[in-house]
């Protein structure tokens, strides 16, 4: 048996920057109320017509961690590849990486998990690694929810918290079984699945021909619901949750934490966090401030910023943690 290791690391965001008085001029909000229930100021969209989709700014991400791991794209085994939100309903964006990045024919996997996407990502990869059926996987979270939110005052709940985005990781074979990729955790409650869901195209009973037959301009098939206080109250226990089965599993105490990565949902929740687990302000690394909550690819970002920031060190204990759409949440613990 193997561990497995992340050896590079990579993100890209779009240009265009959308502050809190950019959503005001379009609706019915204001800098005060986002900063003040999410934290966020400011997130990225992508620009319509400059070609930035959930797959070029993965494919994006991915160069650069594949150039930081100081291997050849050739020497990618596997692809993995999370995100809510694919240029395609299908084929997922997995296939689409393997073509742009003009890699040879490994197998590549889409995971719908959204906000924990990434953790089941890594959690993927860390199996197959520690099997020794592959050396490196690159593990991709990228999303472009811009194109998908309801810009007016009707969607504003939702549509002020969501910005674009990708973060990518190399994760490959580590002989050291003290380091790496601990242990990863993962968990769903699909009872409230509908709690945080976007029904079309699927849509149960309700098909596509019958949205287009009944034409309806007020039909919200095709925009994003979030029962926010509803997840919100799920998300503060099963992130406490999930975190401590991940310490406990391997015999570490909270105190053992030197870098906490939370999926960036709502600065609200990771302060609600770091004070239940008694950790300080560097211990945890959170930029939804500029990004906003950017999904499947809250973590890989977070992670490549608080790295490239020098607050990810060799030796380091690192924990990753995300809760969202499903419900599905995880953990992963990393000795680094
Ligand atoms: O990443 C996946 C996991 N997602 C999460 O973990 C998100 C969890 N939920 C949340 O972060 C919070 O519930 C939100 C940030 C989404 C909302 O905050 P809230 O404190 O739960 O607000 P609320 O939905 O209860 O709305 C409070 C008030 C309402 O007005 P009334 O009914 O009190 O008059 C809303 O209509 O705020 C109003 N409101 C807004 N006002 C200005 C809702 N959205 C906005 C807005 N700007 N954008």
């Amino acid at each position: 048996m193997y561990n497995s290791k992340i050896i590079g690391l990579g993100h890209y965001v779009p240009d265009n920057v959308v502050t809190n008085d950019d959503l005001s001029k379009i609706m019915d909000t204001n800098d005060a109320w986002i900063q003040e229930r999410t934290g966020i100021k400011e997130r990225r969209y992508v620009v319509k017509g400059d070609g930035d989709t959930t797959t070029s700014m993965g494919v994006k991400a991915a160069k650069v961690a594949i150039e930081r791991a100081g291997i050849d794209k050739d020497d990618i085994d596997f692809i993995v590849f999370a995100t809510l939100s694919p240029d395609y309903y299908f084929p997922g964006p997995g296939v689409l990486v393997q073509r742009d990045l003009g890699i040879k024919t490994v197998g590549a996997l889409d995971v719908r998990n959204q906000c924990s996407g990434f953790i089941y990502g890594i959690s993927v990869a860390d199996q197959y690694i520690k099997t020794g059926m592959y050396k490196n996987v690159l593990v991709i979270g990228s999303e472009v929810h811009s194109h998908g939110l309801d810009m007016t005052t009707r969607g504003r709940s939702v549509s002020v918290i969501f910005g674009d985005g990708a973060g990518a990781a190399i994760l490959s074979r580590e002989e050291d079984t003290s380091k790496g990729i601990l242990s990863t955790h993962l968990h769903s409650e699909g009872q409230h699945a509908e709690e945080l869901s976007l029904l079309a195209p699927g849509m149960g009973n309700r098909w596509v021909s019958d949205i287009i037959a009944d034409n309806d301009p007020n039909d919200e098939s095709y925009l994003p619901h979030m029962n926010g206080q509803f997840v919100f109250k799920n998300a503060v226990v099963r992130f406490s949750e999930v975190i401590v089965e991940g310490l406990e599993a391997n015999n570490l105490q909270a105190s053992d934490i030197d870098m906490l990565v939370p999926h960036q949902a709502n600065l609200r929740i990771s302060q609600f966090i770091q004070k239940k687990f008694g950790l300080k302000d560097d211990q945890v690394f959170n930029n939804i401030m500029n990004y906003g909550n950017t999904t499947a690819a809250s973590i890989p970002i977070a992670l490549t910023e608080a790295w490239e920031q020098g607050k990810v060190k060799e030796g380091d204990t690192l924990v990753l943690a995300a809760f969202g759409s499903g419900f599905t949440w995880g953990s992963a613990i990393i000795k680094w």
